[in-house]
């Protein structure tokens, strides 16, 4: 599904260029799930925003399906980050005036969904992340575990087939984080690609694969894919 080749990253401070990703070569297969570890300030947030599209990588190359990313316009690049992709951050992220339902419905306006479909779609995602009784709730009335899951059904509204989660657990208490993590595999097991990021070794070791990074480099990967394998899946 994924692809990445020789995918390096650098901020430029002032003067100076410096490279943060040196050189990262990644396969990711559908219906994987990956963890990604490694210490704080090694690369990991960088490296997920490359792949969620949220950021342009300084060179390489990046397939996602059979396209390489870094060859598309920017509007191109939207429509993916838009449609095939949803993304979870750390924070949540929610619109404070919005209810949670409004939330969800949110990533629908730019997808040409009636008012009314989005409604619909919006209540069935809710429900099924467990929160059908709590949809006119604004972000401020809801625990930290119910804002990840709202988050979690606004990344999911538009279907995308990949899900990439930046400590999505990071804020929330361990029982809670538990529920999040609970909620991610049932996912998974129903087809979802998931990437996430994770300070936790429970949460990691809940998913399939456990790639550490260390400054901006792979380090380790549990499960090694190989570029051919995509062609087998
Ligand atoms: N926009 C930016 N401009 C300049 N430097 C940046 C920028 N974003 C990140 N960096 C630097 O890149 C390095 C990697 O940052 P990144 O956020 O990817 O780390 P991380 O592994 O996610 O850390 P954490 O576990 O603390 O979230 C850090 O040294 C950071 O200061
Ligand atoms: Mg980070």
């Amino acid at each position: 599904m994924l692809q990445l080749r020789r995918i390096t990253k650098s901020y430029r401070m002032g003067e100076m260029a410096v490279e943060i990703l040196h050189g990262i070569d990644l396969t990711i297969l559908r219906g994987d799930y990956t963890a990604i570890v490694g210490s704080s300030g090694s690369g990991k947030s960088t490296l997920m925003n490359i792949l969620g599209c949220l950021e342009q990588p300084s060179s390489g190359q990046y397939y996602f399906d059979a396209r390489d990313i870094t060859l598309l316009s920017d509007n191109e690049r939207t429509d993916i980050r838009n449609f095939e992709i949803g993304f979870v951050f750390q924070q949540f992220n929610l619109l404070p005036r919005l209810t949670a339902l409004q939330n969800v419905m949110l990533p629908m306006v730019y997808a040409g969904y009636g008012r009314q479909e989005r409604r619909q779609r919006a209540a069935a995602m809710l429900e099924q992340v467990g929160l059908a009784d709590r949809m006119t709730n604004r972000p401020n009335q809801l625990s930290g575990g119910q804002q990840q899951r709202v988050a979690i059904a606004r990344a999911l509204v538009n279907q995308p087939e990949l899900l990439l989660a930046d400590e999505p657990t990071g804020a929330l208490d361990s029982r809670t984080g538990a529920e999040v993590i609970e909620l991610m595999s049932g996912l998974h097991a129903d087809g979802l690609t998931i990437v996430l990021v994770t300070h936790d070794p429970s949460v990691a070791k809940n998913s399939g694969r456990i790639i550490r990074i260390q400054d901006g480099q792979i380090s380790s990967d549990s499960q090694p894919r190989c570029p051919d394998d995509l062609f087998q899946n």
